[in-house]
């Protein structure tokens, strides 16, 4: 009963009765993508992993983009063959059964709505130093989650209570959306540039400070082994969250003129730019300034802006840092949007409440589940800290992208003939070596993130066998109706 799939051709007739309007072109869409992904990974989460590998980091940055890329092959080409919103929720949905989808979509909640979280965190931590600097911080404890601890100026640290700024971020994102994508991709577009040109200025004045001697040792914790969290696999299961979010392309192919062409064109395109930008970025960084576990790039919440002071630029230091309080708040909305997204197809098919895939009569949006995804979002942001939020997001992402990668091969097997404006080349290669790389990043999380993730399924299944299992529109054959 649970395997029951849904027809593509279901799921393309059911997108066209409730239609979200076409208005993302390829431009957009791209923008959109490197919107997404260019955010907390490279602005705060380069000290995690170089305290992790050292200067093996660049190796880690590299094994995360391959991992990507050949993902990113395979969702050009569910994407052109099912160019619905829902992303690996609905390619699961057509391939391998609803109980698979349910838990792929579940798991996109840690991809979505967790990874909104951490990007509200990582910011929060830039705009809570820049207060401090000009005298107006906000005491400690809401600077932070009750899971988190902050360092005071003398050194001491404190526990945080309620992390306000995060909150707060989450919550006018949330207003963003409710009132109306194109608003939105438009601010977002204006951001991208922000960002693009504080990478590329960072680029240009670490890149000539590069000493070979800054890279010994270059692997001064080794490769890593499986749950240990540490070492170049370790930094790699992390950093992964650096590239995350080029999916969200996927989750706006309802949205898109043209979505066969674009879709695939937008995913690809707007990974190759970020992992162009990331590479040379962590080879700048550690090149310029060395990156030895405990050492002052490590240590540091603001890695590139401590890079660019340190190489005697801190006035460029600062405008890197005033970026990344700029431009984080628009991967917060493109991660909320993906989940919000979700979520609607997910009540459209019967699995969440219908009351999520209602839609605005004047802004056009689906306000009930941006409302929800919104308030959830923001209490992750105020109570737990960026690196465990990360990790925990990276779980869902690799499971759901481990999941797609099977489906993909299993449609060229039992669909050979549904047409697919975009193949991915060499499936057989791609499609085993992108699954392994999302299993090999997975068992490189820490012990504490995998144990969560399982929690976390279990909870799911629970949801499911107690309610989408009943209500589910396939089930009650409500589908055509709806
Ligand atoms: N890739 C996104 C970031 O680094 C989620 O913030």
């Amino acid at each position: 009963m649970t395997w029951r799939t849904k027809p593509l051709s279901l799921i393309l007739e059911t997108a066209e009765k409730r239609a979200l309007k076409r208005q993302l072109g390829l431009w957009s869409l791209t923008t959109l993508g490197i919107g997404a992904v260019i955010g907390t990974g490279i602005f705060v989460l380069t000290a995690v992993a170089a305290n992790k590998a050292g200067p093996g980091m660049m190796w880690s940055f590299v094994i995360a983009a391959v991992v990507c890329l050949l993902t990113a092959l395979i969702y050009a080409e569910i994407a052109s063959m099912v160019p619905v919103s829902g992303s690996a929720y609905t390619y699961s949905y057509a391939v391998l059964g609803e109980l698979v989808a349910w838990m792929v979509g579940w798991a996109l909640i840690l991809e979505y709505a967790v990874a909104a979280g951490a990007v509200a965190v990582g910011w929060s931590g830039y705009i809570n130093g820049f207060l401090q600097s000009v005298g107006y911080g906000l005491p400690p404890a809401l600077t932070a989650g009750p899971a988190d601890t902050v360092t005071l100026a003398d050194g001491t640290k404190v526990a945080g209570a309620f992390n306000l700024l995060a909150f707060l971020v989450a919550a006018f994102v949330t207003w963003l959306l409710v009132i109306g994508t194109s608003r939105s991709a438009k601010f977002t577009a204006v951001l991208v540039v922000v960002k693009i040109v504080a990478l590329s200025v960072f680029i240009a004045i670490a890149l000539p400070a590069v000493s070979h001697v800054n890279f010994e040792p270059m692997l001064p914790n080794g490769w890593g082994t499986p749950l240990s969290g540490v070492g170049v696999l370790g930094a790699a299961a992390s950093i992964f969250f650096a590239y995350v979010g080029f999916d969200a392309v996927s989750t706006a192919a309802e949205e898109t003129e043209n979505p066969q062409r674009n879709v695939p064109l937008g995913l690809i395109g707007s990974l190759v730019v970020c992992t162009i930008f990331y590479l040379l970025v962590a080879y700048a960084a550690t090149g310029a300034v060395g990156a030895q576990p405990g050492g002052p790039l490590s240590e540091s919440k603001e890695p590139l802006a401590f890079v660019l002071r340190h190489l005697g630029w801190p006035q460029v230091g600062n405008w890197v840092a005033a970026a990344a309080i700029i431009a984080l708040p628009s991967v917060v909305l493109m991660m909320m949007f993906g989940q919000t997204r979700i979520l609607f197809t997910m009540a459209r098919d019967g699995l969440m409440p219908a009351a999520f895939a209602r839609i605005h009569p004047r802004f056009h949006t689906p306000h009930v589940v941006t409302m929800a995804t919104g308030l959830l979002v923001a209490l992750f942001a105020a109570m737990f800290p960026v690196g465990a939020l990360a990790d925990i997001s990276n779980s869902g992402t690799l499971f759901a992208f481990f999941v797609v990668a099977l489906g993909v091969m299993v449609l060229r097997r039992t669909q050979p003939d549904h047409p697919r404006t975009f193949r991915t080349p060499f499936i057989w290669v791609v499609g085993p070596l992108a699954m392994a790389g999302c299993a090999l990043l997975f068992v490189s999380l820490g012990g504490y993130t995998i144990k969560l993730f399982f929690a976390w399924a279990v909870i799911g299944l629970a949801v499911y066998a107690l309610y989408g299992r009943h209500r589910s529109h396939l089930a009650n054959g409500t589908t055509h109706g709806d």
